[in-house]
């Protein structure tokens, strides 16, 4: 979780079960007193958080900001193309510098590995706003969303159909943490790497892994899914082909428990990997899963400032 010097967010696997759930108890708490902070009196007053963001975002962007101000604190919107970074500064000297003169960075960057290269070399807190590899805040969230709706999450079980992505792959880091049995539908030639599911399972994970979705969902308490083409994938034809078949839609609800709720960290392709009949079902959370990204991180926030 650090380098040392810094309390990094960078993955779930970094972290223990106790952990991740004192964070999202900090999150529970900061949300039930939302109205009580006014602008420059929060507990992050004078903290500066840079954002990079080097792909779209509208959620991790817009929650991060707006969470930021709430605890008191500022933000930098910045993106790698309007910095040096985009003329060849390398990410080691990037956070050198940005570490002088602000308090934390959340950066969105396909390349994991420059994500880590970003954390070893900065002397602030780094947070991942989402790489290629994974997206531990929208799992907090996701996390933080699930719990409200029907409690603990341990023991429960928890289905994704379609694509193998990094929301997937967080949700993986989370099952074996957190006690529940997460149940993995995708086609063989879009299955999660072998390494990340046998790392789960030598943690004491529960994890089905197969190629049929009906399989997957059958008598579970969640289903979620995610959009067939993720930021950097470039055969998008062949994910259609390969994915259809994947798609949420009731008949696949039919097959979890009646109360199954369902959830999508967005944005969605309606039509695609669900339909709107179940994104605008009675039990569907997805709103309240984008709205949770703002108060699970304002818990990831309070724990890399050590604060709150
Ligand atoms: N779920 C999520 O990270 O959304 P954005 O890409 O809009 O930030
Ligand atoms: N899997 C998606 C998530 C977007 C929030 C992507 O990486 O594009």
């Amino acid at each position: 979780t650090t380098n040392g010097i810094s309390r990094h967010f960078l993955d779930l696997t970094d972290f223990n079960g106790d952990e991740l759930r004192a964070i999202l108890q900090r999150a529970r708490d900061i949300k039930s007193t939302r109205n009580g902070v006014r602008r420059g009196e929060g507990p992050l007053a004078g903290k500066v958080l840079a954002m990079i963001f080097e792909q779209p975002s509208t959620r991790t962007r817009i929650s991060f900001d707006v969470g930021m101000r709430e605890l008191g604190g500022e933000t930098l919107m910045l993106t790698g193309a309007e910095m040096q970074l985009g003329r060849g500064e390398t990410i080691a000297d990037t956070a050198r510098v940005l570490s002088r003169f602000v308090d934390a960075v959340m950066i969105r960057i396909l390349s994991h590995d420059d994500l880590n290269e970003l954390a070893a070399n900065a002397t602030v807190p780094v947070i991942n706003g989402l790489t290629k590899r994974s997206h531990p805040c929208q799992i907090m969230a996701d996390l933080m969303t699930f719990e409200e709706h029907r409690g603990s999450i341990k023991g429960k079980s928890v289905a994704w159909t379609g694509d193998s992505n990094n929301v997937l792959a967080s949700w993986v880091h989370a099952a074996p943490r957190l006690d529940f049995e997460l149940r993995i539908a995708t086609p063989g030639e879009l299955a999660p790497p072998k390494d990340l599911i046998e790392r789960a399972r030598a943690e004491g994970g529960s994890i089905v892994v197969t190629d049929d979705p009906f399989e997957a969902v059958k008598g579970t308490d969640c289903v979620i899914t995610d959009c067939w083409v993720s930021m950097g994938d470039d055969d998008e034809e062949q994910r259609h082909n390969l994915l259809a078949a994947y798609q949420v839609n009731q008949r696949l609800m039919n097959e979890a428990n009646g109360d199954a709720l369902f959830m999508h960290c967005l944005p969605a392709h309606r039509g695609e990997e669900v339909t709107s009949e179940v994104m605008d079902g009675p039990n569907s959370v997805v709103f309240d899963e984008a709205e949770n990204r703002l108060h699970a991180q304002k818990g990831i926030l309070a724990w890399c400032f050590d604060a709150v």
